[in-house]
């Protein structure tokens, strides 16, 4: 039978992936198929990416300013402290929705950094993934934009079908 054997589901931790990811979990129940949860950290763009994570990581550069007395901290301290919390930020959000999907689903996760765009599309080339699921919009989600610009990307590159989440 032709089903999906393998479902890609890249994850940013927006509701729109999470979204894509009940849709992909039903498509791997219904066809067998294994679910391969990816999630990149922007390389290039670790400052708004990261966001999410820059409280934890102004927390740990206070500490150190704390420990040298005031002494000053560095750029690339700072970026290095953005880049550990985002990666802590990145496998945690994986793995705990990893341990959220019901047992008799087989699931790979997949941590990456480098450009989310670059890494889905030869991912998805290398593995010969069959479906990719989607969100139409993440994190970065403005009113009115119709699709991220991850996801066009994606779209536009892959050669596998892509089902995309609103
Ligand atoms: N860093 C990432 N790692 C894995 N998947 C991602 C990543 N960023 C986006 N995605 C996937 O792409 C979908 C669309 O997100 P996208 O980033 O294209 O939209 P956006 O954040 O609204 O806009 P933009 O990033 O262009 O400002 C998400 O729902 C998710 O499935
Ligand atoms: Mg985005």
């Amino acid at each position: 039978m032709a089903g999906y054997k393998e479902i890609m589901v890249p994850m940013d931790g927006s509701d729109n992936a999470m979204r894509a990811l009940d849709k992909a979990v039903e498509l791997a129940q219904f066809h067998g198929s294994k679910l391969v949860l990816v999630h990149v950290v922007d390389a290039q763009n670790l400052f708004s990416y990261s966001y999410a994570a820059l409280p934890k990581a102004s927390e740990r550069i206070l500490k150190a300013m704390e420990d040298r007395q005031g002494a000053e901290v560095q750029g690339n301290e700072v970026q290095g402290a953005i880049r550990e919390v985002a990666r802590q930020h990145g496998e945690d959000m994986l793995s705990a929705i990893e341990d959220s999907l019901p047992k008799n689903i087989d699931v790979e996760t997949i941590y990456a950094v480098g450009s989310p765009k670059r890494y889905l599309v030869d991912l998805a080339e290398k593995r010969g993934t069959d479906l990719i699921v989607m969100g139409s919009s993440g994190l970065g989600a403005v009113m009115g934009f119709i699709l991220g610009s991850v996801s066009s990307h994606v779209i536009a590159h892959v050669k596998c079908p892509v089902l995309v989440i609103k």
